[in-house]
């Protein structure tokens, strides 16, 4: 497969290494490629070139930028370049006023999700939340005593979300998908659950599972 990332921060990296260990192809995007220069010579098969060529590469585009730059990262990767692929949503929509109580402000409401306005400015890419709400340091083959931790994911479109729920297997997470793009509402302020313990009991090792009754 071939993926194209948009974002050079902790995210991007995580998930570039995870694809490139699992033998895809991996072009991350970014305003200056220097800043990629050593991850790209520790990584055989990773690229670093701009947000429109990293998208242009991609079968399926993963987004992994701040999410005050989401738009205008997709802006600058280029409508044509996102259209009828899979885009895998991982920001959070965090606002630049710091937590309270180890609770982080989003510039969202619950009643309209980051990932709803990005599909709405960019209607022919196929969006679907994941990766938002576990640490980048877990994201490709966590290994947990209780096992395999719950990858929520959600999106308008099926077969985008068949994708992701094949990656979520090469990556060692079993898959829930809460439903189509309105459920980001839900899935965004896992972020700030997870975060919660983090800002105030250094703990940042954890992740979500959903538990079935059978
Ligand atoms: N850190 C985690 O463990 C974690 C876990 C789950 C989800 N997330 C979410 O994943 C996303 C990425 O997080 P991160 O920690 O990897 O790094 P980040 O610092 O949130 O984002 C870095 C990326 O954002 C881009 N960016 C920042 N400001 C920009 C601007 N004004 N215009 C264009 N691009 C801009 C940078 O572009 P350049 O490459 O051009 O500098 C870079 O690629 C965030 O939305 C975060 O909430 C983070």
């Amino acid at each position: 497969m071939k993926v194209g990332i948009l974002g050079s921060g902790d995210v991007g990296k995580a998930l570039a290494g995870g694809f490139i260990k699992h033998g895809h192809q991996v072009v991350l995007g970014t305003r200056d490629a220097g800043k990629l220069k050593d991850f790209v010579a520790q990584h055989k098969g990773a690229e670093a070139k701009s947000f429109a060529d990293a998208a242009k590469f991609g079968d399926v585009v993963v987004l992994a930028v701040k999410g005050t730059a989401a738009l205008d990262v997709l802006k600058a990767a280029g409508a044509a370049n996102l259209a009828n692929k899979p885009v895998i949503d991982a920001t959070n929509p965090i606002a630049a006023a710091p937590p309270t109580n180890g609770v982080l402000k989003f510039f969202t409401n619950l009643d309209r999700s980051l990932m709803e306005q990005l599909q709405a400015a960019f209607p022919d890419a196929r969006f679907v939340k994941a990766y938002n709400s576990v640490g980048n340091a877990r994201m490709i083959n966590p290994e947990f005593k209780s096992g395999k931790p719950t990858m929520f994911i959600c999106g308008n479109d099926d077969a985008a979300k068949a994708k992701v729920r094949e990656i979520n297997d090469q990556f060692g997470w079993e898959t829930a998908d809460v439903g189509k793009a309105e459920a980001a509402r839900a899935i965004e302020p896992l972020c700030m659950l997870w975060c919660i313990l983090g800002f105030t009991k250094n703990e940042w090792t954890h992740a979500f599972k959903l538990l079935h009754k059978e």
